[in-house]
């Protein structure tokens, strides 16, 4: 299958090039510079000239706090850019699968979160990444909408590398224990997006979860970062009142993962196992 991947040099597109080079599929990836997602020629050259059957878009918005202020800008990216992607997919008669995010849903019960949840995003990063969802949601394009959450990898900014960067050089941090949610290795994210094009079965549903297995606070998930990274940094923990950030953040976001198991026939192994690979290999 001949597949475009879009916004190739974030973390999740470097994941993806990182970990596709074995693959039977000819992957395109392009940036930014190479394609912008909200050109909608830009996609129907690339998709025409390489004769794509497939995009993985991993190009997004993704600055939580930054969208508070250009709202402009997130939904040009996250909305208008995505209704570019799937009027193409409608034209070509092709699929993509998207990622989304955790922050569309606003739980404010303890029970992990289906993708039947009720939607209600708090923050504009949220509300952008809801409106590209939607369209998505109405397109008669075979396509597939991922939501993961707490993304880490080696590459671009992440929680982990820069808890690991401020405890290396820090005695003590603060870090926040009341917010809950599922650590996600971009490896997994895209071990678990092959698993899904090889099965080829886009036609059940429209939307997933998707993260590592169990949840954490970041309090706990920074501890565990410094054990098997040891370093010798006191951690304090402090609430969401306390500690606060532009953008709102939910509570508890701990997400279901039946159904993308079930449908792909895929294991998900729990978020410390993941994180202990991660570290491993980060040098
Ligand atoms: N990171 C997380 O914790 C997290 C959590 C939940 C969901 N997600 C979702 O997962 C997906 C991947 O996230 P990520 O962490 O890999 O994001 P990322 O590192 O910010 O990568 C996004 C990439 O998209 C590019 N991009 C922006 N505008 C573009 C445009 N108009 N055309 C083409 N490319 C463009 C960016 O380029 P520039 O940097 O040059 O602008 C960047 O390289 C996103 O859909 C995100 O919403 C992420």
């Amino acid at each position: 299958m001949r597949i475009l991947v879009t916004g190739s040099n974030g973390q999740l597109g470097k994941e993806f090039k990182n970990n596709t080079s074995n693959s039977d599929h000819e992957f395109y990836f392009t940036d930014k510079k190479e394609l912008d997602i909200t050109k909608k020629k830009e996609i129907l050259d690339s998709v025409t000239i390489y004769k794509i059957e497939l995009i993985i878009n991993c190009a997004a918005y993704t600055n939580v706090n930054d969208a508070e202020t250009n709202k402009r800008q997130a939904i040009k990216i996250n909305l208008d850019a995505v209704r570019n992607l799937v009027e193409v997919c409608e034209e070509k008669k092709i699929k993509m699968i998207h990622f989304s995010t955790d922050y569309v849903y606003n739980s404010d019960n303890l029970n992990p979160i289906s993708e039947c949840s009720n939607i209600n995003p708090i923050n504009y990063y949220g509300i952008s990444k809801r409106e590209g969802e939607k369209i998505i949601e109405k397109s008669s394009s075979d396509s597939i909408i991922i939501r993961t959450s707490w993304l880490y990898s080696m590459y671009g900014n992440n929680f982990v590398k820069t808890i690991i960067r401020k405890g290396q050089n820090a005695k003590k941090i603060y870090v926040i224990n009341d917010q809950f949610g599922c650590p996600t290795y971009s490896k997994d994210l895209v071990d678990c997006t092959l698993n899904i094009i090889v099965s080829n079965a886009f036609n059940n549903y429209k939307v997933f979860n998707f993260s590592n297995e169990g949840y954490t606070n970041w309090y706990d998930f920074a501890k565990k970062i410094f054990e098997l990274k040891k370093i010798n940094c006191k951690i304090l923990a402090v609430n969401s009142e306390k500690y606060k950030s532009i953008a709102n953040r939910p509570k508890y976001a701990v997400t279901d993962k039946s159904r993308i198991k079930d449908i792909f026939n895929i294991t998900i192994r729990k978020w410390d196992k993941a994180l202990e690979e991660f570290i491993i290999n980060y040098k």
